[in-house]
C-alpha cells in the first residue's frame, strides 16, 4: 500500500455513506463500509444500488472489483481494520424539532467496545453544535478511558443527483479537528482530492453545515417570498431571480420560486439549528420565517388549484413528479409527497408519476394510482401538478397532453413552462409568481 492510501471505515451505507465511502475508494483508499440493514447489504454484493444516484453503480463495480472497497454488517470489523472511521448514519428530526442522535450514539458506543490502537472517529452526519462532545463521552466511558483516539467534524455538502461529483470535486472540505495527529490523518486521506481544505475547530465544523443548509433554505423562502409580491403587482419573479442572480454578490443558485423546499436534508436541517439556537437561548426568528414562509407554499399551490377547478374534491389530480428534487428517488419529506397528501385530504383522486422514483412511491404512498409517464397520468385527468422540475416534464407534448386532459389545467409549481405559449396552446395555466 503507498504511504498516503489510508484504511477507513464508513458507518451507514445511505446517500452520505455509500457515496463517501465509494469515492474514498476511488481515490486508492481501503473502505469497509458497514450498514446494519441486512437487505442493502445483501443487494450491494450483488451490485445492486440501494438509491439511484448517477455514476454511482459503475464506481461502486470497479473499486469492489478492485477490492478497495468492501461492504460488511459488522462494525468491529470495520473499526478494527481502519485508522479512520466515518459516522455516516440518519440522524431524523424529532417531534420537537431537534436532532435525533440515537443512531449516533449507538455506534460511537458500538465503536468504543471494539477500539484497539489509536483512531480518528469522524463524524460527517450533520448533527447539532456540541454532538462531538457526547461522541467522545461516550466512547470514553464505555471504553472506561482506555480508548486511544480523537474525534472530528467533516460535514458533508453533497447535493443528491449530483453526489458522485460533488464528492470528488468539492467546492471545499471542512475538517473540525483539535489535535494535530487527527488534522493530519484527514488532511491525508483527502490529500488527492484539489479543492480548498478548512480547518476549523469542531464545533465550528458542525455549526457550519447548519448554517449553510440554512442559508440556502433562507434564499429559497426569501425568492417565495418575492414571488408573492410579484403576483400582487404582475411582475415576473423569474426575471428578478435572473437580474438578482447575475450579481455575483447574490449568486443565481437557489432563486427558484416555486412549492418550496423539501427532502431529507433542509427542512430537518432549519429545524434543528433552530431548535439548538433556543436551547441556547437564542430565538433565531429568522429562520422562523423562512420555514413558516416554506409551510405555507403549499397553501397557496391548493389555493391555485380551487381557483383553476372550483371543487377539488371528487377531480383526478395528475402529479408529475415525486422525488424531491430531480435526478434523485428520494421521496423522504418531499414537498410532492405532502401535496398528494393534502390534495388527498380535499377528496381528490391522485394519479402519479415520477421518472426515478416509483419504486419508492409504491412503499411510500397510499391510495395513489402509478402511472407508466407523464401522458398516462395525464389521460381523463382534470388538473396536472407538476411537483419536481425533471427535463422529462420540461419536454412533454403539450398538444398531445391537453388532448389527454378532461380539463386543460396545468398548475406549475416548479416555474417549468412559458405563461405566454401555454395561453397560447389554451391552457389554464397557473406557476408562482409570475402574475398568474
Ligand atoms: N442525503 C443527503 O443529501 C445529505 C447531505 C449531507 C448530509 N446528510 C446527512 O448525512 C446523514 C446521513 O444521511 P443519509 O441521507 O445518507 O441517510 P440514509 O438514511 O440514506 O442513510 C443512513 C444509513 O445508516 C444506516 N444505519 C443506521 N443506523 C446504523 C447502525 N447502527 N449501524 C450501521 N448502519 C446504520 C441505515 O441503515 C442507512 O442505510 C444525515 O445526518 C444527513 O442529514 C445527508
Amino acid at each position: 500500500m503507498k504511504e498516503t492510501m489510508q484504511r477507513a471505515a464508513v458507518i451507514g451505507a445511505g446517500y452520505v455513506g455509500l457515496v463517501t465511502a465509494t469515492c474514498l475508494a476511488e481515490l486508492g483508499h481501503t473502505i469497509i463500509c458497514v450498514d446494519n440493514d441486512k437487505r442493502k447489504l445483501e443487494n450491494l454484493k450483488k451490485g445492486i444500488m440501494p438509491i439511484y444516484e448517477p455514476g454511482l453503480e459503475e464506481l461502486v463495480a470497479r473499486n469492489r472489483k478492485a477490492r478497495r472497497l468492501i461492504f460488511s454488517s459488522s462494525i468491529k470489523e470495520a473499526a478494527q481494520h481502519s485508522e479512520v472511521v466515518f459516522i455516516c448514519v440518519n440522524t431524523p428530526p424529532l417531534p420537537n424539532g431537534g436532532a435525533d442522535l440515537s443512531a449516533v450514539e449507538g455506534v460511537a458506543a458500538e465503536i468504543a467496545e471494539v477500539m484497539n490502537g489509536y483512531k480518528v472517529i469522524v463524524g460527517k452526519s450533520t448533527v447539532p453544535a456540541e454532538t462531538h462532545k457526547r461522541i467522545q463521552e461516550t466512547i470514553e466511558r464505555i471504553s472506561k478511558g482506555k480508548a486511544d483516539f480523537d474525534v472530528a467534524s467533516n460535514p458533508e455538502f453533497l447535493r443528491e443527483g449530483h453526489a458522485v461529483s460533488d464528492t470528488l470535486h468539492p467546492d471545499r472540505i471542512v475538517i473540525g479537528v483539535e489535535s494535530s495527529r487527527a488534522e493530519k490523518m484527514m488532511r491525508r486521506l483527502y490529500r488527492p482530492i484539489k479543492c480548498p481544505v478548512l480547518v476549523t475547530n469542531i464545533t465550528t465544523a458542525e455549526i457550519i453545515k447548519h448554517a449553510c443548509n440554512s442559508f440556502l433554505s433562507t434564499k429559497i423562502s426569501f425568492i417565495n417570498a418575492v414571488a408573492a409580491i410579484c403576483e400582487r403587482v404582475g411582475a415576473d419573479v423569474e426575471m428578478v431571480a435572473e437580474g438578482m442572480g447575475y450579481d455575483k454578490r447574490i449568486g443565481r443558485q437557489f432563486l427558484n420560486a416555486g412549492a418550496g423546499f423539501g427532502g431529507n436534508c433542509f427542512p430537518k436541517d432549519l429545524d434543528a439549528f433552530i431548535y439548538i439556537a433556543e436551547s441556547k437561548g437564542y430565538n433565531f426568528e429568522l429562520l422562523k420565517a423562512v420555514r413558516k414562509i416554506n409551510h405555507d407554499q403549499k397553501k397557496l399551490l391548493i389555493k391555485k388549484m380551487q381557483d383553476a377547478l372550483w371543487i377539488i374534491k371528487g377531480k383526478t389530480v395528475a402529479v408529475l413528479g415525486l422525488s424531491f428534487k430531480p435526478l434523485t428517488d428520494d421521496i423522504r419529506n418531499s414537498i410532492a409527497v405532502e401535496m398528494v397528501k393534502l390534495l388527498q385530504g380535499e377528496g381528490a383522486l391522485i394519479k402519479a408519476y415520477d421518472p426515478q422514483a416509483m419504486e419508492k412511491a409504491k412503499q411510500g404512498l397510499k391510495g395513489v394510482k402509478l402511472c407508466k409517464d407523464a401522458y398516462d397520468a395525464a389521460r381523463n385527468s382534470d388538473c396536472i401538478l407538476v411537483m419536481t422540475e425533471w427535463d422529462e416534464f420540461k419536454k412533454l407534448d403539450l398538444k398531445k397532453v391537453k388532448n389527454l386532459l378532461r380539463q386543460p389545467v396545468i398548475i406549475d409549481s416548479r416555474n417549468i413552462y412559458d405563461p405566454q405559449k401555454m395561453k397560447d396552446l389554451g391552457f389554464i395555466y397557473k406557476c408562482v409568481g409570475r402574475g398568474a
